[in-house]
């Protein structure tokens, strides 16, 4: 039949990410490719608890009912104070907007911002996911390198002189290199901003992970021109679907008004359980040991790195979140390994798809997912794949 569909849906970009969580879902399977957080570290009990108490309490059939459309007033109280004491931003709960996770922002970001052919900013490499959910508005993408220790700044500033509407950005531990902006990176960010018309897009999604501290203060809290998304997803739950953003005053009425376009609401009754949760829960003394497991898994995985892959290869050592980013030698193509890997039953992502150019040579490896025992085993594999594909 001939195709009626709309010209977005030959714009959207293709993404590997759901079709991998399939594969690395099959028997015998060992995946190093996916986001998933650790299932292990995952607090059942206080989830069924808080379920338990909204279930039960005086509200209770209000909790299944439809809600606000920004969300539940006070989990936006509790994420806007948390966003001014750990970020340093200057959010009120009034500016913070739920969402069923934070990948629904992008799309409404590129709903509310995006015609086709706009020229916006974008990390290379740059989250997958993302990209996505901006590609189907059919933006043109301007790849900005990203260093350890932050965009390239005479790119960006190039960049920024063709007037991009956005410019999205994962300040810490980001997906996929892993890598987090220095201070002074931050800095000088909002000063190239400061007289743009270009929103910053700071994604938060890994900013609760690092390993001892936070990476950075926010580069929300330098400028008014940003839009801050976050979510519960990396900390305590993906399936319960909470995200948001912390959107400036002059664009919180359209913001609203193309939430409820696309869902109405957020659900309302995970963000009851949320709620509850988080006040029955202090969330530092909750996350202590979450940060503790991850930088013990991060270490154990760069010392199986270290002792059975090649030295040709190289990869970075991240202070949070969880990913390694992986290099095979320049000029090499990382996806031989990856296939090498695919039949000895190890899933890895590569970090091709994750770039507007270049990125041949680079794999993005999780270690939170995988148990020790699966760590060992995939990586005695890996180092197969690694001696048969270089
Ligand atoms: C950098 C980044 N941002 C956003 C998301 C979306 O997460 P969610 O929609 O679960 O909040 C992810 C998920 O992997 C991510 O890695």
């Amino acid at each position: 039949m001939e195709s009626r569909l709309s010209s977005r849906a030959d714009l959207i970009m293709d993404s590997c990410i759901m079709r991998l969580i399939a594969v690395a879902k099959q028997p015998g399977m060992i995946s190093f490719a996916t986001g998933l957080p650790d299932n292990s570290l995952f607090d059942t009990e206080g989830l069924r608890a808080a379920a338990d108490q909204v279930l039960t309490g005086e509200d209770a059939k209000g909790s299944l009912q439809y809600g606000e459309a920004e969300g539940l007033p006070s989990l936006r109280d509790r994420i806007a104070k948390r966003c001014r004491r750990e970020a340093g931003v200057n959010a009120t709960k009034e500016c913070v907007l739920l969402t069923n996770g934070s990948q629904e922002c992008f799309d409404l970001l590129g709903k509310m911002f995006l015609d086709r052919g706009d020229p916006m900013v974008v990390e290379n490499p740059g989250y997958l996911g993302a990209l996505q959910a901006y590609s189907a508005y059919g933006p043109r993408m301007i790849g900005v390198d990203l260093s350890d220790s932050g965009p390239d700044m005479m790119q960006l500033e190039t960049a920024l002189k063709e007037d991009p509407k956005l410019f999205y950005s994962i300040p810490n531990h980001q997906n996929p290199s892993g890598m987090s902006y220095s201070e002074s990176a931050r800095q000088e960010i909002s000063e190239l901003l400061a007289g743009t018309r270009t929103v910053i897009v700071e994604d938060d999604a890994y900013g609760e992970l690092g390993y001892r501290r936070r990476a950075g203060k926010a580069i929300s809290s330098m400028t008014d021109n940003s839009v801050m998304t976050g979510s519960f997803s990396k900390i305590i739950s993906p399936g319960m679907r909470i995200g948001w953003m912390v959107v400036p005053d002059w664009l919180l009425p359209k913001a609203t008004q193309f939430l409820e376009a696309f869902c109405l609401q957020a659900g309302s009754f995970t963000q009851r359980v949320m709620d509850r949760f988080l006040a029955d829960n202090d969330l530092d003394t909750y996350l202590g040991p979450i940060r503790a497991e991850y930088l013990r898994k991060k270490e154990l995985f760069s010392d199986l790195m270290e002792d059975m892959l090649p030295e040709s290869f190289s990869w970075n050592d991240p202070d949070g979140g969880m990913f390694i980013w992986l290099r095979t030698p320049e000029g090499t193509d990382a996806g031989r390994l990856v296939d090498s890997a695919l039949e000895k039953k190890v899933v890895l992502m590569p970090g091709k798809p994750f770039h507007v150019r270049g990125g041949d040579n680079t794999v993005r490896l999780n270690f939170a997912t995988a148990s020790d025992e699966d760590m060992k085993e995939g990586m005695r594999r890996l180092s197969r794949a690694a001696s048969d594909a270089f």
